[in-house]
């Protein structure tokens, strides 16, 4: 999609404004697909967390996607979209019995990544099939909060651990039907998938009744023009050429499983936002706009850099501008970044603004949060819309008149 595009979607649908291409996330899916076409039983699970709305799971349904869930509320939402039950995996963490025995009454995939809830769900429901997270102490990730792998990570239950997890599965006579690994986020390397690769057909051999191994995902996108990303082709071939040999030595064809969240829809987001003030200070010039990190909280969060572009003036000379938001409390989108000469009323297009962007938003400083558009088959659709005043009220309890007034 063009930035005229956008900047006709700003105008349309007012701003802050997020917009998601339908046909680059169609493109990035068949695109993973094809790099594991020579794996006979490929399964990719749209991890939802990055990007939950509805219309986006029901675009990726259409696609043949299942669903990488972590909450029951996920669930919920993917069963509302309309997929099938099996087709949706639920990978939580911390969560307690309670929860995935919910979840589990639904009839989705549960996989499950301690050894106490093993215990506790094996001897209650030693039928149903389960998939086990294994961590497997890699550290990898684009940043600390995103690398999950490592051995001081809550995430999985410790390869190290599985001479117990393997009595735990004995003693109940669970029915284990698959491992699953995710290390982390934005991992550029794809040695670090294959190293990782090798601890999972490892760990597999210890259980009889696999059906599917479950790759996770954390590959890396680009985030400006140029930058670089995880060779998806090359992992294809060379991952898909290991897993083909490991079924055969394991005697069984099984399923090769990824749920990518960023690989799917980073890039296909634009955040749209209008800058409100062009403030020159005595060391910097800032340009706020009418947004803050309650809107995209990433680059405050994690330091993320969202290629910014001036869409309304594209051709302006360029000029160094810091980025703010209007939260009361550092807010800061960029620092020192060249943008086309801003002026007050312009556009700005935050780019890779698909992935935990919106799904992050709050309501923060009591602002709305801002609408989604799908652009699909040349055309804007509206498919969340703007809150209102009555959104922030809503589950709001006022004291009783009388208490008020003591
Ligand atoms: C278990 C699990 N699977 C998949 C993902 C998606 O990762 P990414 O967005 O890097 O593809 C995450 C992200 O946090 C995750 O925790």
């Amino acid at each position: 999609m063009q930035s005229k595009d956008l900047v006709q979607l700003a105008e349309q649908f007012g701003n802050p404004l997020y917009v998601y291409d339908a046909e680059k996330i169609q493109s990035q899916y068949n695109r993973l697909s094809k790099a594991f076409s020579k794996v006979n039983k490929l399964r990719i699970n749209y991890a939802m967390k990055a990007l939950s709305n509805v219309a986006i799971l029901q675009l990726l349904k259409e696609m043949g996607s299942g669903l990488d869930t972590v909450s029951i509320q996920e669930v919920l939402l993917g069963l509302h979209a309309g997929y099938e039950p099996e087709k949706i995996f639920y990978t939580p963490n911390g969560v307690s019995l309670e929860e995935i025995e919910e979840v589990n009454a639904m009839g989705v995939q549960i996989n499950i990544d301690n050894l106490s809830i093993l215990e506790q769900f094996g001897t209650k429901y030693p039928n149903v099939p389960v998939c086990i997270r294994i961590n497997p102490h890699v550290m990898a990730g684009g940043n600390a909060n995103i690398s999950v792998g490592h051995i001081d990570s809550k995430f999985g239950i410790s390869v190290h651990q599985l001479p117990h997890l393997v009595r735990i599965v004995e003693n109940t006579k669970m029915n284990i039907v698959g491992i699953h690994m995710h290390t982390g986020s934005d991992i550029l390397d794809i040695e670090v998938f294959l190293y990782a690769a090798e601890i999972l057909f490892d760990a597999a051999k210890n259980f009889k009744n696999l059906e599917f191994l479950d790759f996770g995902s954390g590959f890396k996108v680009p985030y400006r023009k140029d930058d670089i990303e995880t060779d998806i082709e090359e992992l294809g071939k060379k991952l898909s050429k290991r897993f083909n040999a490991f079924c055969t030595e394991y005697g069984k064809e099984l399923t090769l499983i990824f749920e990518p969240g960023k690989f799917l829809v980073s890039e296909a987001g634009f955040f749209l936002a209008k800058v409100n003030v062009v403030k020159q200070t005595t060391s910097t010039v800032f340009a706020g706009i009418d947004s803050g990190f309650n809107h995209l909280i990433r680059p405050m969060f994690y330091g993320s850099q969202h290629h910014i572009e001036n869409i309304s003036h594209p051709k302006g000379k360029e000029r160094f501008y810091s980025v703010v938001g209007y939260i009361c409390e550092t807010d800061t989108f960029a620092n020192n970044r060249k943008i086309a000469e801003i002026k007050e009323g312009d556009i700005l297009s935050f780019r890779n603004a698909g992935a935990y962007c919106f799904s992050m938003a709050s309501n923060y400083n009591s602002r709305y949060k801002p609408a989604e558009v799908l652009w699909m088959n040349g055309e804007g659709h509206l498919i969340r819309a703007h809150e209102t005043f009555e959104d922030l009220l809503k589950n709001q309890i006022p004291l009783p008149v009388a208490m008020a007034t003591v």
